[in-house]
C-alpha cells in the first residue's frame, strides 16, 4: 500500500524528516525556501498531511485547492495562522503543541521581564560602544522585580508558570485576567488573584501578555490602555504580534508615558514597527520564547505525533478542532 504524503512546510530536525520518513512519503523544506501561497498550495497537490510552525497560513482558499489535506500539524501553540472554522467546514484536523514549552516559555517570559526592567540590553548596548567611562550613581537605573505587582493578562498554562515564578520566586503580588476566573486552588497555587483588566493597568509595575490571538484579543493593549498604565511601568509581549498596537506603544515609549517594553512579537512580523527600532528602552527579541533545543525537539515531536497517529490510526493528540475526529 502507498504510504501517505507529507509535507514540511520549512527547515525543522533532520531527526524529525527521518521519523516522519518511517511513516510517510516526506517532501520537505529543508532549505528553508521562502514559498508564495501559490507554491504553496502546489507543493500540497496529493497530500494528505502538512507539518507547518505558525508561520503558514491555513484557509479556506487553500483548502479549496488542495482537496487530499486531511491534517495540520502546528509546531507551536498558538494556532491562530490557522482559519479553524474553514479547516472544520472542509474537515481538515488542525493540531497545536501545547504544554510541552509551557515552562521554557515561562522562563523566557521571565527574563524579557528582567531584562526590561533592569535595563540590560540597553546598557550592553552603551558598553559595547565604548561609552561607558566612569561609574554613576543613576546609571541605568531600573525597577525593581522583586517585590513589586505583577499584572498577567491570559492566565494559560504559561501565565500561571509566570505567576508562580514571580510569586514564589521574587515575592512579587500577582494579579492577572483573563477571560475566565482560575478556579480557587489554582489562585492558591499562583498565589494571584483576579483583577479587572482596567484595575491590572493601573495597578501592575509590570505587565506580561500570554494571551492568545484573536480578531476579540486583536490590540488588547493600544493607546488607550497604555494611558491607563504607570509611568514607571513595564509591558512585555509574549503572546502574539497583534495583541499590541505596536505604534501606539513605540509613541507610548518615545514620551516615556511608560518606562520600558520586552517585545517577543510583533505585529506583521518578521518585519518590526520602523519606531521601535529607534526607542532604546524597549528589549526585542525574534519570537525566541520557546527555544531551547529540547522544547523545540518536543514540539516537533508532537507535532510528529499528531500526523503519525491522525494518518495512521485515525487519531490526534492535540487537535484544535476535535469535532472533525467524531465524524
Ligand atoms: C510560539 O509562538 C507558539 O505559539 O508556540
Amino acid at each position: 500500500m502507498n504510504k501517505p504524503q507529507v509535507l514540511v512546510a520549512r527547515a525543522i530536525f533532520p531527526e524529525t524528516i527521518a521519523r516522519l520518513e518511517e511513516h510517510f512519503e516526506v517532501e520537505s523544506n529543508q532549505d528553508d525556501a521562502a514559498w508564495s501561497k501559490a507554491e504553496f498550495i502546489a507543493r500540497l497537490q496529493g497530500k494528505q498531511g502538512v507539518f507547518t510552525t505558525g508561520s503558514e497560513r491555513i484557509d479556506g482558499e487553500l483548502l479549496d485547492a488542495c482537496p487530499d489535506l486531511k491534517i495540520c500539524a502546528n509546531m507551536a501553540v498558538g494556532y491562530n495562522n490557522f482559519d479553524v472554522d474553514a479547516m472544520t467546514a472542509h474537515g481538515v484536523v488542525g493540531t497545536n503543541a501545547p504544554d510541552v514549552l509551557t515552562e521554557t516559555t515561562a522562563d523566557f517570559g521571565f527574563a524579557l521581564l528582567m531584562a526590561t526592567a533592569r535595563r540590560v540590553t540597553e546598557s550592553e548596548h552603551y558598553l559595547r560602544a565604548g561609552k561607558w567611562t566612569k561609574w554613576a550613581y543613576d546609571m541605568f537605573s531600573g525597577s525593581d522585580v522583586h517585590g513589586s505587582t505583577l499584572g498577567i493578562i491570559g492566565m494559560g498554562r504559561i501565565g500561571q508558570g509566570i505567576a508562580k515564578r514571580g510569586a514564589h520566586g521574587f515575592g512579587m503580588k500577582v494579579i492577572y485576567h483573563n477571560r475566565s476566573r482560575l478556579d480557587a486552588q489554582l489562585e492558591a497555587d499562583c498565589k494571584a488573584s483576579y483583577a479587572s483588566k482596567e484595575e491590572l493597568l493601573k495597578t501592575a509595575d509590570h505587565v506580561v501578555l500570554v494571551v492568545p490571538y484573536s480578531a476579540a484579543s486583536h490590540h488588547t493593549i493600544g493607546a488607550a490602555e497604555l494611558a491607563l498604565m504607570k509611568p514607571t511601568a513595564t509591558l512585555i509581549n509574549i503572546a502574539r504580534g497583534g495583541i499590541v498596537d505596536d505604534a501606539a506603544l513605540a509613541l507610548a515609549l518615545r514620551e516615556r508615558r511608560i518606562a520600558a517594553a520586552g517585545l517577543d512579537v510583533f505585529e506583521g512580523e518578521p518585519k518590526v514597527h520602523p519606531d521601535l527600532l529607534t526607542v532604546p528602552n524597549v528589549v526585542l527579541t525574534p519570537h525566541i520564547a520557546s527555544a531551547t533545543v529540547p522544547t523545540r525537539r518536543a514540539m516537533a515531536g508532537l507535532a510528529t505525533d499528531n500526523l503519525v497517529g491522525f494518518l495512521t490510526q485515525g487519531k490526534a493528540l492535540t487537535p484544535v478542532n476535535p469535532a472533525v475526529l467524531t465524524r
